[in-house]
């Protein structure tokens, strides 16, 4: 590790006033200044780190354009499609498509291989996304869950009340103004807090905040705006029941609760896991899949005993952002951030962050519920929910007896999770030399994500080398997603590899049929070997393995 300081260049060497940066790391590929980020080229040559040479090896790029260079790489290579496209598309609704789905089913199974797998007292469910209506009258969604929103009478656009205030935070801190930003993300936070809707618009008009669109400061009142979409649910309409899409997996935890304690015989403390479909109709919905309307969560409720919850909460907060830094992530690009207005089943709650080109942003949250949610659904529903401890309280020396569970939650938004890993991999990567510009795009994912763990290539098209190429690739398809091209020269078909986060490319050629050898080349260091073909499950399957992020 070395520190240089350095001025800034753009790849045509043009300086970039006013900016110094020390760049501490300097085989890190890839750092963050303001909103601008820089890439280092690892073959130019670094400067010599006792003197205070410029550091021309740096190309510029703002984070807008980084973030809108991963949203179109996500399309054009059939990670992430606009929902209903021809159509010209719905709002806030993204498709995966064929190479996003493996990305995100492998991120699913990471998921529940470390939370159900690992842990012998969490099992896993999958619960309905309709339910009985009565469940979010008990939860409190019905009356609570909602948005403070906020109407520009000019441009008639709606905004979140609370994100507009976030912007102007956000934009106080770029203009280095700390103590404004602290002042309004104070004030903003006491408002949310009490609830006081009126104290919100205030502080829009105090900082004098203009809508984007028409650029007048012309505000309704804030209101609050429920997020759950409803629909009809029986044969004749009038006697339908209006039941709700669900806005989170948790409650069909809940109401199973005792059904799983019972058919599974689970002594607390355990927990429920669940990953599928959540709901929300969201105000604002931006920042790509950052904030949709359907989304994906995975959720798992901890039942422990009253008294050991900030314990446990301790436990998982940790335990959740191992499981992020295991897959390599430089810890510096995460953060915890604690609450300070508790949802209303809530007594603790941080969450974990990550740093998007836009700033620290949510990905999951770790949340003290109480007995709340199981409280409320005795009520409503008028059956018990609870649990018979056995152990004895060395207290009182007797049984710790009946008693509703306290929830412990942890809560990760599963295309949130996408996205970092897509940011996270992304690169545009500097290969030029001294006589030659050259470049690749690379998604430096983790081999156990990666959509494709390998691809078969035959040199030609001829000569038996597709035949003896799919003969190979016919046994690995048993263990790995494996992909076949032969189109097109081998140098295009790496790039094409490169650029969706193959970590193995397989060149299948006339030595091959001599000796049953094949080149293996790696996608981060491009370095290429010659290995036999009968031990390629072992290297692709050590290399991809779950005891990589799991052990
Ligand atoms: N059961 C608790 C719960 O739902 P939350 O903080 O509202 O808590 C949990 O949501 C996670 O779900 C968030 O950390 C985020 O990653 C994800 N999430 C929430 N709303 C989302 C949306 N509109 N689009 C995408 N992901 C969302």
């Amino acid at each position: 590790m070395y520190s240089y300081e350095c001025s800034l260049h753009t790849r045509s060497e043009k300086k970039i006033p006013g900016n110094k940066v020390l760049l501490e790391a300097a085989f890190k590929k890839t750092i963050f200044l303001g909103n601008t980020y820089l890439k280092v080229n690892p073959k130019s040559k670094f400067p010599n780190p006792k003197s205070k040479i410029i550091f021309a090896a740096i190309m510029s790029k703002s984070t807008d354009e980084l973030f809108k260079n991963v949203i179109s790489h996500a399309k054009e290579y059939g990670f992430v499609f606009p929902s209903s496209e021809i159509y010209d598309g719905l709002s806030a609704v993204y498709d995966y498509g064929q190479n996003g789905a493996e990305l995100k089913n492998n991120i699913k199974t990471y998921w529940w291989k470390a939370m159900v797998q690992m842990n012998d007292n969490i099992v896993g469910i999958d619960s309905a996304i309709f339910m009985h209506p009565k469940i979010w009258k008990a939860s409190g969604h019905v009356d609570g869950f909602s948005d403070p929103m906020i109407d520009n009478k000019d441009s008639k656009k709606r905004y979140r009340a609370d994100q507009l205030l976030e912007d102007k935070i956000a934009k106080y801190d770029s203009e280095g103004k700390t103590d404004k930003a602290e002042q309004l993300q104070h004030d903003m936070d006491e408002a949310l807090k009490a609830e006081d809707l009126t104290r919100l618009r205030d502080l829009i008009i105090e900082h004098e905040l203009a809508c984007p669109v028409s650029g007048t400061r012309n505000w309704t009142e804030v209101r609050q705006f429920n997020l759950m979409f409803s629909t009809q649910m029986g044969a004749v309409a009038d006697d339908a029941d209006t039941i709700y899409l669900r806005p989170e997996t948790a409650q069909g935890i809940f109401v199973n609760y005792l059904n799983v304690q019972k058919s599974g015989r689970m002594k607390i403390p355990f927990g429920i896991a669940q990953i599928g479909k959540a709901f929300r109709n969201e105000v604002i919905a931006r920042q790509f899949i950052i904030r949709m309307r359907e989304f994906e969560q995975m959720e798992m409720q901890f039942f422990v005993r009253p008294g050991t919850q900030k314990e446990w909460f301790d436990q998982w907060k940790e335990t959740r952002l191992k499981w992020h830094l295991a897959l390599g992530t430089d810890a510096a690009k995460y953060r915890y951030h604690e609450h300070t207005k508790l949802a209303h089943y809530a007594d603790a709650a941080y969450d974990i962050e990550f740093e998007f080109p836009f700033g620290f942003k949510e990905v999951e949250g770790i949340h003290s519920r109480t007995n709340f949610d199981l409280s409320q659904h005795e009520k409503f529903s008028g059956k018990k929910l609870q649990y018979f401890d056995p152990e004895v309280d060395p207290e009182t020396g007797k049984p710790f007896g009946n008693y509703v569970p306290y929830v412990i939650e942890t809560s990760i938004g599963l295309d949130r999770m996408f996205l970092l890993t897509m940011i996270n991999a992304y690169e545009e990567e500097d290969l030029s030399t001294e006589d030659k510009q050259d470049s690749r795009t690379v998604l430096r994912l983790h081999p156990c994500l990666a959509p494709v763990k390998a691809a078969i290539f035959p040199l030609t098209k001829k000569d038996g080398l597709p035949e003896k190429a799919r003969e190979i690739m016919d046994k690995l398809k048993l263990d790995f997603n494996i992909q076949y091209e032969e189109k097109d020269a081998i140098g295009k078909r790496y790039r094409r590899q490169d650029a969706i986060g193959t970590p193995f490319c397989i060149t299948v050629d006339h030595q091959t049929l001599e000796d049953n050898t094949v080149t293996i080349r790696h996608r981060d260091s491009m370095a290429q070997e010659r290995v036999p073909a009968d031990q390629l499950d072992k290297i692709i399957g050590d290399l991809v393995s779950w005891r990589n992020v799991l052990s």
